[in-house]
């Protein structure tokens, strides 16, 4: 199969799934959604909505009361048990590492189920270390215990990753953690997503979270899935009262990332001019490929600020604007420039 038509194929399908735990109630109901391969998708909603058990449904550690999953086209079901987990990999909603097993070992427990060769192991240990930006040397003979919040999550990505699974589930992965290490931990798996492209289903009840990492978001309530698209589409449609209210609530905080409220930039565009009163007060030179190149403030001086990044929140794109002095600075993903950010582009994303 080429790769455009493996493209199309989706990963994941759930067809009119329903979960009952007890006789009187539905922990979910009528679940029918697909995820594609390689996309980021992101369930979210209130406590107790189910997400977790759609979650669990998908490698099986619960089973459907009815509806069918199928899994690369096959219906889970039919599949082996174990090869279904092991090309699962699971990040839970607490962090989970092996108290008495060394970093090594906890992120070797998959290869070692699969009797890879020893040499492989190490070699793949070292690696997903490095990946999560860890160093081996420092890391793989510690304890959990001798690590941080943030480093533990670190290693529970890890060794979900190690067997090399095409999907990755997460379960609140970031929750416990404190804002900043959680901003840094979000970033570093959508930028590791972008490049190894695994399929991710990544559980949150953070707006903020599921826009800046989703592809496309689910929102479920109540058991029910209320919808699905992409942040924008949500923003722009939402397809019922429940919907807007959440998505209300969450823009209330006024943690908006920068995506939504920069102007965006013409890639064709090599030199962009911001005009204050018909004073020119700045210029981002960009090259062919869209990259940063360099900022002239008004004084056509070379400025030393590089880029924002699109993920960052309004209130890191504020603190820098004002440590830049300059008006406005470029913001830029994956290493290209989409735009700039002034003080009345961030004004606007506030009221
Ligand atoms: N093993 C179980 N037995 C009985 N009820 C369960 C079980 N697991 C979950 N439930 C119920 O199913 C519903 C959905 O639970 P689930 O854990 O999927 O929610 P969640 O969206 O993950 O919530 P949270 O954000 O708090 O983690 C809840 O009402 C919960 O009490
Ligand atoms: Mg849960």
């Amino acid at each position: 199969m080429s790769e455009e038509m493996r493209g199309t194929v989706s990963v994941i399908t759930f067809n009119q799934v329903d979960k009952s735990f007890t006789e009187d109630r539905k922990a979910v109901k009528g679940l029918s959604f697909t995820i594609e391969r390689g996309e980021f998708f992101v369930l979210i909603g209130p406590s107790g909505c189910g997400k977790t058990t759609t979650l669990k449904m998908i490698n099986r550690l619960i089973d459907a009361s009815s509806g069918t999953i199928t899994i690369n086209g096959s219906n889970h079901t039919d599949v082996n048990m174990h090869e279904l987990r092991w090309n699962i990999g699971y990040v839970l909603q607490q962090i989970a590492l092996f108290p008495h097993l060394t970093v090594a070992e906890n992120i070797a427990v998959v290869p070692e189920m699969k009797k890879w060769k020893q040499d492989d192991i190490q070699k793949r240990v070292n690696e997903l270390l490095e990946l999560v930006g860890m160093d081996p040397e420092t890391y793989r003979d510690r304890l959990p215990a001798d690590l941080s919040g943030g480093q533990q999550q670190r290693i529970g990505v890890a060794r979900a990753l190690a067997g090399d699974p095409d999907i990755i589930l997460m379960d609140e992965p970031f929750s416990a953690l404190d804002p900043l290490v959680r901003e840094q931990l979000q970033k570093d798996i959508k930028a590791l997503q972008q490049r190894i492209k695994k399929t991710i289903v990544f559980v949150t009840h953070d707006m903020n979270e599921a826009t800046l990492l989703g592809d496309r978001i689910g929102m479920m309530e109540a058991g029910v899935l209320l919808q699905v698209g992409t942040a924008d589409e949500l923003k722009r449609n939402p397809a019922t009262p429940a919907v807007e209210a959440f998505i209300g609530r969450s823009v209330e905080k006024k943690n908006l990332s920068l995506k939504e409220s920069l102007t965006p930039i013409d890639r064709s565009e090599y030199i962009r001019t911001h005009r204050d009163e018909q004073r020119v007060t700045v210029q981002f030179i960009i090259n062919e490929h869209g990259e940063w190149v360099t900022t002239y403030n008004d004084h056509n001086e070379l400025e030393a600020m590089i880029p924002i990044d699109a993920s960052s929140s309004v209130k890191s794109a504020f603190e820098l604007l004002e440590s830049s002095h300059l008006p406005a600075l470029p913001v830029q993903e994956n290493g290209k420039v989409i735009g700039s950010v002034s003080y009345k582009d961030l004004a606007r994303a506030l009221v």
